[in-house]
């Protein structure tokens, strides 16, 4: 009783300490919207509407490995600067959607061009879509209602719907990635709440593995030279920092208390 007290007076706590320190109570997004970048550096400025980028769709077709370290985007909305230039030389967007690379059977639609025909037009508001009424290919509520549910984020268990086979993002795009011998899993382990009452977390190497491989998270999130070398907090977290980075916008977020907080104490 006392140690499910306490635990409720520190979701209290750490909720009113997400609250202060980013200072506006943001808008819980629906679950289509989870995981949604909003790029904008350049576009509006060039009288095109900022480019909507989805990471359910793309998520389920390629590893977080494959964009974040063989195409090279950075993991912070608007951090990459993509120009148009960039995607017509086949980097970033363009290293997929170039018209010629293929994923499940069919061409990738093509990025910027330099002009672009009335016919073109309907292609750029693909990407070029914020605040258009645009409708998309792919579809949310069709794609989601086949997986798994999720309590939050996108209401998806993506966890096991890979481990299912429902979603197999491929880990290696022609042309951009190198083969590489697969690298040792590491165990998984344990890692202590420090407190009383809050169950310990239990990270499985095994299955971040899976979607990020070794260098999205080594040695830029964790220098991983030795667990429990870094101590984290979890007001860090929130922050965005070591599990933060991708629990509070991609993956299942850090509402989700318990899928981390896991293994009982004693
Ligand atoms: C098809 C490519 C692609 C895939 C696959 C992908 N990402 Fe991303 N990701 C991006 C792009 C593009 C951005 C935005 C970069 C920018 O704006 O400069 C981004 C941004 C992010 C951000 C920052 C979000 C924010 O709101 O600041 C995180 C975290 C992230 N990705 C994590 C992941 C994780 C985890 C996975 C795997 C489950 C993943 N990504 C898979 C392309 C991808
Ligand atoms: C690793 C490959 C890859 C990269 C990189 C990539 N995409 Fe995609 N994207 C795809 C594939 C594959 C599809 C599905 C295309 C199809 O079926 O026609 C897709 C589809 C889309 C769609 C169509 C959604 C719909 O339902 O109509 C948009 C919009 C999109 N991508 C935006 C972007 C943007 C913006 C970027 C760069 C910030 C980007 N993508 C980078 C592979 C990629
Ligand atoms: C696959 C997605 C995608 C498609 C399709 C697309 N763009 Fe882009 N475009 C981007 C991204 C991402 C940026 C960077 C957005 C930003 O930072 O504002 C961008 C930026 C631009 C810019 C900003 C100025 C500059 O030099 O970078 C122009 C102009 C542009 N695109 C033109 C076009 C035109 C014209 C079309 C249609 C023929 C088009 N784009 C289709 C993804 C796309
Ligand atoms: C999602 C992020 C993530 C991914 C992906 C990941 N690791 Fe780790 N790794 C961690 C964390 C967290 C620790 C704990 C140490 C720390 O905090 O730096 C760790 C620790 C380690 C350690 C030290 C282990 C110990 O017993 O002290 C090694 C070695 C390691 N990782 C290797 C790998 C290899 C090899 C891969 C790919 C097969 C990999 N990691 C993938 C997050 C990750
Ligand atoms: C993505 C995984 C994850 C989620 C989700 C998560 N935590 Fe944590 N939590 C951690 C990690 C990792 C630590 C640090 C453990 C260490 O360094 O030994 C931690 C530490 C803590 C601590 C110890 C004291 C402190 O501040 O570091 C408390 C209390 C805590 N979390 C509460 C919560 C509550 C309440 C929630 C839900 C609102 C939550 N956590 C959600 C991973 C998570
Ligand atoms: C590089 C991005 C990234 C980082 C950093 C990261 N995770 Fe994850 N994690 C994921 C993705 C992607 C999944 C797949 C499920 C999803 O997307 O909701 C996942 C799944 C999980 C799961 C469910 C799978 C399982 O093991 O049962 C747990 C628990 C988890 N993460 C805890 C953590 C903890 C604790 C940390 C920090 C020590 C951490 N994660 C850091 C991306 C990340």
């Amino acid at each position: 009783m006392k140690r499910t007290l306490t635990v409720i007076i520190l979701v209290v706590i750490l909720a009113a300490v997400a609250f202060a320190q980013t200072g506006v109570k943001k808008k819980r997004p629906l679950p289509f919207e989870y995981g949604r970048v909003v790029i904008n550096n350049y576009s509006e400025k060039a009288g095109l509407a900022p480019v909507v980028f989805d990471h359910w769709l793309h998520r389920t077709k390629f590893t977080c490995r494959v964009c974040h370290v063989d195409v090279g985007f950075a993991m912070k909305s608007g951090a990459t600067e993509i120009k148009a230039a960039d995607n017509i030389s086949g980097y970033y967007c363009g290293a997929c959607h170039n018209n010629r690379t293929v994923a499940d059977g069919k061409k990738v639609f093509e990025a910027c061009s330099k002009t672009a025909s009335a016919e073109e037009k309907t292609r750029c508001l693909r990407c070029h879509s914020l605040g258009k009424k645009v409708k998309p290919e792919y579809d949310f509520g069709n794609f989601a209602g086949r997986l798994p549910k999720g309590r939050f984020g996108n209401g998806i268990d993506w966890e096991k719907a890979e481990e299912e086979g429902l979603v197999k993002p491929v880990d290696f795009l022609e042309g951009v990635s190198i083969k590489r011998p697969a690298l040792a899993v590491q165990k998984d382990f344990a890692l202590g709440a420090k407190l009383e009452g809050m169950p310990d977390i239990i990270f499985s190497h095994k299955k971040h593995t899976v979607w990020n491989s070794c260098e999205v998270c080594h040695p830029e999130i964790f220098i991983g030279v030795q667990k429990g070398a870094t101590k984290y907090s979890m007001i860090e977290i929130f922050n965005g920092k070591y599990c933060g980075v991708c629990h509070t916008s991609v993956a299942f977020p850090l509402t989700d208390c318990q899928r981390c907080h896991i293994k009982p104490t004693q």
